[in-house]
């Protein structure tokens, strides 16, 4: 059984795609913790799944290394397969990132390598493409540049807003988040191979 430290910032729906999934007994992959840099709304779901969280609010700390310092020993104090950030926005410092690689993987709302960075969907929208998607990463030091583990295109619609863009994509970006981690529980992906080649 993989056992997984979701991080996030926001809502949380990818996160309580997980959760859900692990309610079935046969999904190898459990939420043991869920942390945030923030009163992150997405809490709502840990409540109503019983899983413990922790928050390492950015604003406390003198700089990023020591943030960092803090989230890098909540997180190991779960001993973790595997960390997730679903979307945790906030930039990993290098060294929490090399704590935990390759056992890292992130979300997010494009078709890696097209759109990284804070504003996926927007970007997308604005270079006017027809067709977006969504991404599992591997997290190395680079932004949103690491091994690709799973992705899909997604279709840009006439009239298309962020939002109705985004929630789009979130659909697609929730299966395969489930995926992914059934994928890296039972070995169909080997992470260790994905960062290195
Ligand atoms: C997701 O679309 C995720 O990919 C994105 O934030 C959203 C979080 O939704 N992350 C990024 O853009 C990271 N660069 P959720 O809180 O409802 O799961």
């Amino acid at each position: 059984m993989l056992s997984l430290v979701v991080l996030i910032s926001g809502g949380g729906s990818n996160l309580r795609s997980l959760l859900e999934a692990a309610e079935d007994a046969q999904y190898p992959a459990r939420v043991v913790a869920i942390g945030a840099d923030r009163d992150a709304d997405g809490f709502a779901h840990a409540e109503a799944f019983g899983i413990p969280t922790f928050t390492v609010p950015f604003t406390s700390y003198p700089n990023r290394e020591a943030w960092g310092d803090a989230l890098l020993a909540q997180i190991q104090g779960w001993q973790p397969d595997l960390v997730v950030l679903s979307g945790f926005m906030r930039l990993l410092p290098a060294r929490v990132v090399r704590a935990l690689a390759p056992n890292l993987i992130n979300t997010h709302p494009a078709f890696l390598p097209e759109f990284p960075g804070a504003h996926g969907v927007r970007d997308a929208l604005a270079a006017g493409v027809p067709q977006t998607g969504a991404s599992v990463i591997v997290v190395d030091d680079g932004v949103d540049s690491g091994p690709i583990v799973a992705q899909r295109r997604v279709p840009v619609r006439p009239g298309d807003s962020e939002h109705t863009l985004h929630d789009r994509i979130k659909l697609v970006e929730r299966q395969l988040l489930v995926q992914a981690v059934l994928d890296i529980a039972n070995g169909t992906v080997n992470l260790e191979e994905l960062a290195t080649t």
